[in-house]
């Protein structure tokens, strides 16, 4: 059985991952400093899969700690999730991101390096194209001058994954994430926002459950459809799945060279107020609202085009924004 090391394995998409990676038959060993989760997540996937995954709380920066850990088992190949994600506490925190996000990884592709390991997925973001000057954006678009330190740390770890793959025996693949969405169907993992959410729809699903007075929609002034902005809303369940799909990609050799990257999304792009209407609609509720100015660093619109990813991973979206939002809300429901 083929041993994948997940690093942040408990978090939102990571834990949607490896309940992914169980399914298709790996076996998943687990590092995570438990920073953005909590010890519950392992229960959880376990009921899921029925199998506990091997789990060691790690912090990546520790570079005698993932030695031990590639010292005392086979690894076939590696996802990286584990890295500070907030994109407003980012502009404050400039240092501590570039040391966590970029230390991290620069130690595990040296521990890959000095074993000849060569399977490497890399969870990058697509705000490493900023505003694209065409839509949908595909993988051709202009890299941009990151709009956040976070996108900056995601655009600089592409680069350092590019170089140590040209040099040495390690595969790589970037999956450049539109907006993850929803939870696991059978509501026993999901999104768990430490604080006030950042993302939209914690926040919204926060204010539906009273936690959160009302949302404040920034901006209705942008050149879309109803003047909100546009995002590419895709279902974490089928994120997991594009990782498993890149993973495959690498150990069956088909990848064309050393380093690629795919945009996944579903392709299609709504806005805040059709999110807000989806929503009220899929879970028959009215949501409290309003419009405030827009927020620093947004773009207008960002979507993908999904032509290569699925052409090349032979992975496609099958969820909704519908189920997508369904299970949004039976999660925060949960959560009582
Ligand atoms: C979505 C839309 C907001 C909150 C970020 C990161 C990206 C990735 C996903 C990590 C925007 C609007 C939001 C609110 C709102 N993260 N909004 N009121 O900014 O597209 O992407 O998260 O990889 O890297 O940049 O996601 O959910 O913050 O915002 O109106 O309270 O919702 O303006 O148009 P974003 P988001």
């Amino acid at each position: 059985m083929k041993k994948i090391l997940v690093t942040g394995g408990l978090g939102f998409i990571g834990s949607h991952t490896v309940v992914e990676l169980q399914n298709e038959g790996f076996e998943v060993v687990i590092i995570d400093d438990l920073s953005n989760t909590t010890l519950s997540v392992l229960e959880s996937i376990t009921e899921i899969t029925g199998k506990k995954p091997e789990f060691h709380q790690m912090d990546t920066r520790k570079k005698e700690d993932l030695k031990t850990l590639f010292d005392t088992h086979k690894i076939d190949g590696v996802i990286h999730f584990a890295a500070f994600k907030a994109v407003g506490e980012s502009m404050g925190k400039p240092l501590d991101y570039y040391e966590n996000n970029l230390s991290s990884l620069i130690y595990l592709l040296q521990e890959m390096r000095d074993r000849n390991l060569d399977n490497f997925i890399f969870s990058s973001s697509c705000t490493v194209y900023g505003q694209a000057d065409e839509l949908p954006i595909t993988e051709k678009a202009p890299i941009k001058a990151a709009e956040s330190v976070y996108g900056n740390t995601k655009q600089i770890g592409e680069e350092i994954i590019r170089d140590a793959s040209n040099a040495h025996k390690i595969n790589a693949i970037a999956l450049r994430y539109f907006n993850p969405i929803g939870a696991h169907s059978t509501v026993k993992i999901g999104e768990l926002p430490f604080g006030v959410p950042q993302n939209l729809i914690p926040f919204i699903t926060q204010t539906a459950a009273g936690i959160r007075k009302e949302l404040s929609v920034f901006g209705d002034d942008y050149p879309t459809i109803d003047g909100t902005a546009v995002r590419d809303y895709i279902h974490v369940v089928d994120l997991a799945k594009a990782h498993i799909a890149a993973l495959k990609r690498l150990m069956e050799k088909r990848n064309k060279a050393s380093f690629e990257y795919f945009n996944i999304g579903t392709g299609k792009g709504s806005s805040v107020l059709e999110v807000i209407n989806t929503f009220e609609k899929v879970n028959n509720l009215k949501l409290n609202y309003k419009i405030v100015a827009r927020r620093e660093g947004d773009v207008t619109a960002a979507f993908a085009d999904t032509t290569i990813a699925n052409q090349e991973l032979n992975w496609k979206t099958e969820k909704t924004l519908e189920e997508a939002l369904e299970s949004a809300w039976k999660w925060q429901l949960k959560q009582g």
